[in-house]
Formats: structure tokens, sequence, C-alpha cells
């Protein structure tokens, strides 16, 4: 079958060319027609790919060959793009965080609606394999039902220098990383709403922008998820963390390193003496017994595909009227809603109730 849909790419730094890469590189459905970037710099990085450099926005998007646009320029400019794209009559894959608040998803919402576009967004990170190991173990019952996920993405070398430490440009780690780790959270939680919404927030290195956040979202089950993004940890906690009724799941990293440890003992047997620690005399805390345990090595779960080629799939396949989109505006929304939950519980210093 030949190639019917043509893309454009409008904004072509490191991500546009990953997308660009990964699509010219792995992926038949579609042709990269070109691109348009208002850096001198990006706009030769697409010459020494070999690909046709608009010369204006207007010049893309009035290209009628192309009939999709890909948004992977910075985040302030996502809802003036994508309403563009959408009024020229393209159907638009937007770079995550979709938005620079849910005002402005609104209108990108309400576009949608009246241009008839399908409009969706790069949330690449829900066939991550730590998370879907996480998630298919934390649903199978092997630890009894979940009551605290921990989520965690920590790095030690700061902030990336540029557009990341402006607020104006839409930088920070909430939009820029716990913006996936929610939308993970919340995708995995479907339709149960989160009710109240805490975070503390830090800015090291840039006063301007959150640089670390410690967030804490209580859902309608009463399930807590602990979201925590870091630049200046050099020994990173876990990746995930799952606290259950009876047992606990411990994913080290991305590539999966992990495993259960879970109870397998039919009584809740006390022993009648203290047991002395380093720490001092305690029964609370006494290491429980090898035989009332079982251990299980966690390994990565190879046959989920992770790649921007399934999001291009369900991006595709909405286009083509094969099935509903799976990452819609109407998700990335209640993400935002968190997001911006949190920015007021960090401002006001307090917990905030919501019905998100
Ligand atoms: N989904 C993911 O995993 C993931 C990973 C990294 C970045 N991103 C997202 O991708 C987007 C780009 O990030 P990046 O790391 O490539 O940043 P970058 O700074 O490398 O590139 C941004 C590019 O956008 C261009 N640009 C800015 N305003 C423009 C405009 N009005 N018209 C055309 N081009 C414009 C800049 O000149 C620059 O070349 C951000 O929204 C970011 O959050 C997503």
């Amino acid at each position: 079958m030949g190639v019917t849909h043509k893309l454009g790419i409008i904004g072509f730094g490191g991500m546009g060319r990953n997308h660009f890469d990964h699509l010219t590189k792995n992926y038949s459905r579609l042709e990269v027609k070109g691109i348009f970037d208002i850096s001198p710099k990006a706009c030769d990085a697409a010459i020494a790919r070999g690909t046709h450099v608009y010369s204006s926005l207007d010049d893309i998007l009035s290209d009628p060959e192309i009939d999709l646009i890909l948004v992977s320029a910075t985040n302030d400019v996502h809802k003036a793009l994508s309403v563009a794209a959408m009024r020229a009559g393209k159907n638009v894959i937007s770079e995550k965080p979709v938005t620079m608040n849910s005002g402005e998803l609104e209108e990108i919402m309400a576009t949608a609606k009246e241009t008839e576009k399908v409009f969706t967004i790069d949330q690449n990170r829900r066939t991550n394999r730590d998370f879907v190991l996480m998630r298919r173990n934390a649903e199978s019952g092997i630890i009894g039902k979940p009551i605290v996920i921990e989520s965690r993405v920590e790095g030690s070398r700061g902030m990336p220098k540029g557009w990341r430490t402006l607020k104006e440009l839409g930088g920070g780690m909430m939009l820029d990383w716990g913006v996936h780790l929610i939308d993970q959270l919340l995708y995995m939680m479907c339709d149960e709403k989160v009710k109240e919404v805490y975070c503390k927030m830090l800015s090291l290195q840039y006063p301007e922008v959150d640089d670390n956040f410690h967030l804490m979202m209580t859902f309608e089950s009463g399930l807590i998820a602990i979201v925590e993004v870091g630049t200046n940890h050099y020994i990173p906690h876990p990746r995930w963390y799952v606290m259950g009724e009876k047992g606990t799941i411990q994913i080290d990293n991305w590539n999966c390193d992990g495993k259960i440890i879970r109870n397998i003992s039919k009584e809740d047997v006390w022993d009648e003496e203290i047991f002395y620690t380093k720490a001092g005399p305690t029964k609370t805390m006494a290491p429980r017994s090898a035989k009332s345990v079982e251990t299980v090595t966690l390994s990565c779960p190879e046959d989920v595909e992770d790649s921007l080629t399934v999001v291009y799939d369900q991006f595709l396949d909405a286009v083509e009227g094969k099935a509903p989109l799976t990452i819609t505006a109407e998700q990335a929304m209640r993400v935002m809603r968190v997001m911006e939950a949190a920015f007021v519980s960090a401002n006001e210093k307090r917990a905030v109730a919501v019905d998100i």
C-alpha cells in the first residue's frame, strides 16, 4: 500500500528531530514532507537530513499535500500552532504538555470540534515497559490491594539550560516530566477521580520554575499516588514502589530491574521476644522470617512495543476512521487540571480538594 499521509513538522529541535528520525527510518504509514522552525540552526539540521524547509508558518500550513502536522515547538506556542494547523485543515499531533494551561486546551478542543479535525497528544509514556510492568503486577492481585503507588524520575544534573528554565516558555519539571507521570497514573486508574492534590515545589537552580517537586494525589477509593521529579538526586530512588495489602513491588529503573516480596504465611505470627537491632530493641520493625514471604524477580515485558510507532498508529487509525482516538484532549485536560491544582497547592501551601 502506498503512503497516503504527509506530515509537516513545526519545531525541529531535539524532539522534532527524534520524531523525524523515527518516522523516516521505521515508519511507512506516512511521509515527512518537510519542517518549519524559526531557528536557523534547526533549519540547518533539517537540511542536513535532506528534508524540505518551509519558509514560514503560512508556507507549511498552506501546502495542500500535508494532511498531518506535528507540533514539537516549545510549550508556549503549542496552542497557537495547533489551532492554526486545524484551521488550515490539518489533523494535529502535539507534543506534551499539550498547552500551558486548561484555558488554552479548551480553545484547542473547541477548534477540533468546529473544524472536525483529529487532535492528539504525544503522551508516549503509557507504553514505557517499567510502567506496564508495575501496572500489570499491581492489578494482578499478587500484592493484594495496592494502597500507595510511588512514581519517581530523578537525575543529578540539574535543569537543562534554555527554555525549560523560563516560566513564560512553559519551563519547569511539572510541565516537563510531571505531565508524563501523572498521565500514566490517571490512565491506569481509568475513570477513578482524583479527590485531593498536595504539592511541594523547589526551585534550587532557577528561581522562575520548579526543578524538583513532590506531589501527592488521593484517589476516590483512598489509593494514594506519590509523584516526585528531581534534578538533584545523586542516588535516585526506585522508579516505582507499590505498597499493597500483602506485598511490595519495587522496580528500580527503566530497565525494569526489580522484585516483588509478598506475604505467603497464613497466620499473623508474632514472636514473644523482642528483636534486637543495631538501633535498639523492636517487635514492629523486626525482619520477617524467610519462610513467611516469597520473592519474585521481575523482568522487562518484552511483548510491549514502546516507540513512537504506537502513538502514530493510534493517531492515523483515528484519522482514517478505523478506531477512536486513544490519547484524547479530554484525558490531557484531566492531567492539566491536576497540574494546575498542584501549582495552587504549592503556592498556597495547602492541600487542594478537587474532583478531577
Ligand atoms: N514526549 C516526550 O517524551 C518529549 C521529550 C522531549 C521533549 N518533548 C516536548 O517537545 C517539545 C520540544 O522540546 P525540545 O526538547 O525539542 O526543545 P528544543 O528547544 O530542542 O526545540 C524546540 C524548537 O522549537 C522551535 N520553535 C519555537 N517556537 C517556534 C515557532 N513559533 N515556530 C516554529 N518553531 C518554533 C525552536 O526554534 C526550537 O528549534 C516540547 O514541548 C517538549 O515538552 C517531549
